[in-house]
């Protein structure tokens, strides 16, 4: 089977549980903290290797600090091998204070520090990997040269590449038609297309249009409702599964890890979104970021429960 490879950003999450998010100015007491590994890139590779079958391949960089051995000890507890993940001399790994408040909802500051290292230039190095790749699987958390870089490498080689566009930023129109499958959430949904996504009927519409300028498929996440997988002739609805949430971090980067993963494994991709559906609505269900990751086994045997 072919290897999944993700290429992007790695922090170290410092979360605090809090009755409610802080406004500004304000300052909110009773807090629960606990860290460990995230970014969206790392989060991203973990439940794409923790969704077995496929190898999984991840590029990305990390400082030459303290939190840098940290990183490396949850995945070797994780029992991944990260060979592509460089350290980079004087900077400090990336990191995110993320507050969560009692309805399990975030709002997440990033300083990116190594994430800006993830240059071009690295990935050339990579090329052949990238191309050879059962699927190339990246988000925004890295300079976006390097991810129109990724780009063109899988275009040429037509290596399926999926981009998750998190966080949100405005996406070139030159590079939709080397999308395969775009991941949005409806907000990231709406700057991409600059339409309105706030119902159902608009999320097609919206999707239908980046179709229409060359995107291959949109899967847009919806959060506990499931996902809408949009191509050009085609619309298709995956409920999601119903659970007492209790953190939503990671929940979109356990979707597009293995979502990917089912993908590459052979699945049909309306059945690779319902397990993705699944380990999403597991993640929830527990706090942190890559702690809360399943593995496959599980989210079969979660599956099999409420089918
Ligand atoms: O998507 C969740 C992730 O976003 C967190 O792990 C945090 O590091 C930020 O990158």
């Amino acid at each position: 089977m072919s290897e999944v490879v993700v290429v992007g950003s790695t922090n170290w999450d410092i979360a605090m549980y809090l009755p409610s998010l802080p406004l500004p100015g304000e300052t909110v007491a009773g807090g629960t903290l606990q860290s460990g590994l995230g970014g969206k890139g790392a989060n991203q590779a973990v439940a794409a290797f923790r969704a077995g079958g496929a190898t999984t391949c991840f590029i990305s960089c990390i400082g030459d600090d303290d939190i840098a051995n940290s990183v490396r000890q949850v995945f070797s507890e994780l029992q991944m091998p990260i060979p592509e993940v460089r350290v980079i001399d004087g900077i400090g790994t990336g990191s995110a204070c993320i507050f969560v408040n009692a309805e399990a909802e975030n709002c997440i500051g990033i300083a990116s520090g190594a994430n800006a290292c993830v240059l071009p230039a690295m990935i050339d190095e990579q090329a052949a990997r990238i191309s050879s790749a059962g699927a190339v699987l990246v988000q925004l958390e890295i300079p976006f040269e390097t991810i129109e870089r990724i780009a063109v490498i899988c275009a040429e080689n037509q290596t399926p590449f999926v981009l998750n566009p998190a966080p949100a930023r405005d996406i070139p129109e030159a590079l939709l038609p080397m999308i395969d499958i775009l991941t949005p959430n409806e907000v990231e949904l709406s700057q991409i297309s600059g339409m309105p996504s706030g119902t159902i009927e608009e999320v097609t519409i919206a999707a239908q249009s980046l179709c229409n300028q060359g995107v291959g498929t949109v899967v847009t996440t919806l959060g506990s409702r499931g996902c809408l997988i949009v191509a050009k002739t085609s619309t298709e609805f995956i409920e999601s599964f119903k659970v007492a949430a209790v953190d939503t971090t990671a929940a979109g980067d356990v979707f597009n890890g293995a979502l990917v993963a089912e993908l590459v494994r052979g699945e049909a991709i309306s059945d690779a979104a319902k397990v993705a559906c699944a380990a999403a609505a597991i993640a929830v269900t527990e706090k942190g970021a890559i702690a809360s990751i399943p593995d496959r086994d599980a989210v079969l045997a979660f599956m099999s429960e409420r089918l």
